[in-house]
């Protein structure tokens, strides 16, 4: 390490900004938090401390536990939920048309500023 000490988390090995999540908690709360892209989504937001996202199965798609809402804004650029998703989300009482499992979405810099709320838990 430098006299300058570590770089600061808001960049990365080469000096560029990290993207961004937008993220609302379920007491209606919203932070920004830095996201590593090729992370999953339900990774960056455990990541950054958001323990009400339980993510019990580790990200295996069998849970729900991860469920989020993607603003709608957002949802043709985030994409549509495969089958395995699309039949857990089914099951669950609070499912929206903007429901994620957020497991299933990797993190991009295209998702730079992606705003997202936790959903409630089932
Ligand atoms: S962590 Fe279990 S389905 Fe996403």
């Amino acid at each position: 390490m430098d006299a300058a000490g570590p770089l600061p988390l808001a960049r990365s090995a080469r000096g560029a900004d990290l993207p961004t999540l937008l993220i609302t908690d379920r007491s209606g709360a919203e932070r920004s938090v830095e996201a590593r892209s090729g992370r999953s989504l339900m990774e960056n937001i455990c990541d950054a401390g958001f323990d009400e996202l339980m993510a019990i199965c580790g990200g295996c798609c069998s849970c729900a536990t991860c469920h989020v809402y993607i603003d709608p804004a957002w949802t043709d650029v985030v994409g549509e939920p495969g089958d395995d998703e699309t039949g857990l989300l089914d099951s669950s009482p609070h499912w929206r048309t903007n429901s994620r499992l957020s497991c299933q979405v990797e993190m991009t810099d295209a998702l730079d500023r992606l705003r997202l709320t936790i959903a409630p838990e089932d």
